[in-house]
């Protein structure tokens, strides 16, 4: 009887299966109701009393080995059953869809974007790494002209200068030496400055310029349609021009919106004056015209330029720029947008 139980012990040892049906089977035949050991345990009772105990310890291990090597192969295999599965559990709650969120400086970007677009404005881009002549000389400011200093610039290399684009109106200097007028683009991008960072501060933002360049285009024209643009964009249909300086345009303004008093909110964002700066605008310098070989004698033109941050804090009324370059889920999950 020793022997057969070792030699059982050897095929239970070396037994394994690649299904659940085999398994089954191997139970069945060693530890069934009719199976091998049952047999054994069965003719226990016929072993002669000195060898009682060693084979009565060498059938319980047999036993346990048997048991053991079933539970071993059974979970094996229901575990890779489980990923092989492609639905898995039917009736598991479904797992939920995280959907993103467009960063705010692109919703609003996009919604520039489609309000300029509906008065038949293109969208231009160019490079953020500029030469002197798009970033400065062409918009009228030659070299050591006082109004450089406006833009504090990063210079990338000199002599001759390679910058990072201070403005996008390098771009719309592009596109007036590609294109001939009628013109009527938008130019959304980053834009670099060196300036010291702080809450209404960065030294990198985005901007959105337009430009609207053909025959008898007047400042009456700039008005509307910047008139327009804050009605579509803010709801607010009251804006006031303050004559201001641009090297590239002449007359040049500051454009303000009435925001109203009606919060406290709103007095403190206008400083109490119930009006909002949001951009500079003016019509295109016949210099600006002659440099990109337009003739100012034919034509003449209005530009416009607004910072995408400074008209998403008012929007969404954020109180710090440096929150749209933090990448804090909590911020930006915030904005949902279709746009
Ligand atoms: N380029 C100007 C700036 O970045 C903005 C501007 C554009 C002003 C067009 C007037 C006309 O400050």
């Amino acid at each position: 009887m020793k022997d057969q139980i070792n030699r059982l012990l050897e095929d239970i040892n070396s037994f394994n299966a690649d299904t659940l049906d085999k398994v089954e089977a191997f139970r069945i035949n060693y530890l069934g109701s009719k199976g091998v050991l049952k047999q054994l345990f069965a003719e226990f009772k016929n072993v002669e009393a000195s060898q009682k105990k060693e084979i009565g310890q060498a059938l319980n291990n047999l036993r346990n080995t048997a048991t053991e090597k079933v539970n071993t192969i059974k979970s094996a295999l229901e575990g890779s059953k489980k990923e092989a599965k492609v639905y898995g559990d039917l009736t598991r709650p479904a797992e939920s869809i995280e959907l993103g969120s467009r960063h705010p400086i692109s919703i609003v970007k996009n919604q520039i974007i489609d309000v300029f677009s509906r008065i038949g404005f293109t969208v231009s881009e160019g490079p953020e790494i500029e030469d002197d002549w798009h970033n400065f000389t062409a918009l009228n400011l030659p070299e050591y002209h006082p109004a450089r200093d406006m833009q504090d610039t990063f210079f990338i290399e000199k002599d001759p200068d390679i910058l990072l684009r201070t403005h996008t109106s390098s771009v719309q200097v592009r596109y007036m030496e590609k294109n001939d007028p009628p013109i009527r683009t938008i130019s959304p991008g980053r834009v670099f400055r060196n300036e010291d960072i702080s809450a209404r501060a960065h030294c990198i933002f985005h901007q959105v310029e337009g430009l609207y360049i053909d025959t008898n285009v007047s400042f009456a024209d700039l008005k509307q349609t910047l008139l327009y643009f804050t009605k579509e964009m803010f709801g607010k249909s009251k804006i006031r021009l303050r004559p201001s300086y641009f090297p590239f345009t002449e007359p040049s303004a500051e454009v303000d919106i009435y925001w109203g008093l009606e919060t406290e909110i709103d007095y403190k964002i206008t400083k109490g004056t119930g009006w909002l700066e949001i951009m500079g605008c003016g019509m295109v310098d016949p210099n600006v015209l002659k440099n990109v070989n337009i003739d100012p004698e034919k034509y003449s033109g209005y530009a416009f330029g607004m910072g995408i941050e400074r008209i998403a804090m008012l929007l969404y009324q954020i109180p710090d720029i440096r929150m749209f370059y933090e990448n804090d889920v909590r911020f930006l999950e915030q904005f949902k947008s279709v746009i």
